[in-house]
């Protein structure tokens, strides 16, 4: 079982996103996954995602109702085998907290260069299907690569 864990800042836009879409797609491919997702900040611990977030999500079939945030922890990065984060904000602030021989995060659109670097926070733009199109893309590209594993490592 692989187990993935994907960032952001607040927890409550992309990356709640990010774990609905991916859960959803890859169980569709029939891998073997544990998903979850935090944010480096802690303010809305406990929440919801944000309603936008959610309605977006809903309308191309991603439940993300039942989700509620959490702020990263030193000990994530000993239980989860990947960390996806969305900018390289993300990516600074988790490599400070990440222990010597701990998963190292990296950013999830290295799964989908075509689409840039950074997934821009919609919580300042509103681009809520932007978002999305780029997190489908990178799930399809993050699946493509741990099946290529599977097979070269049986
Ligand atoms: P997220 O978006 O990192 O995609 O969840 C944000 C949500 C809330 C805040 C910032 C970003 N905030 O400052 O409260």
């Amino acid at each position: 079982m692989t187990r993935i864990l994907f960032v952001c800042l607040g927890n409550i836009c992309r990356s709640p996103s990010a774990e609905g879409v991916f859960r959803a797609r890859a169980t569709q491919a029939g891998l073997a996954v544990t998903v979850d997702s935090c944010g480096t900040g802690g303010w809305h611990a406990g929440e919801a995602p944000h309603p936008p977030a959610i309605a977006a999500a809903l309308r191309r079939g991603y439940d993300l109702r039942d989700l509620r945030a959490r702020q990263i922890s030193r000990e994530d990065f000993t239980r989860f085998d990947h960390i996806l984060v969305m900018d390289r904000r993300n990516l600074a602030d988790s490599l400070a907290l990440c222990p010597e021989g701990g998963t190292r995060p990296q950013l999830f659109l290295e799964y989908a260069p075509a689409f840039g670097q950074e997934v821009p926070d919609p919580w300042y733009s509103g681009d809520f299907d932007g978002v999305l199109d780029m997190i489908e893309a990178a799930s399809d590209g993050l699946i493509a690569a741990l099946r290529g594993r599977g097979r070269a490592c049986p």
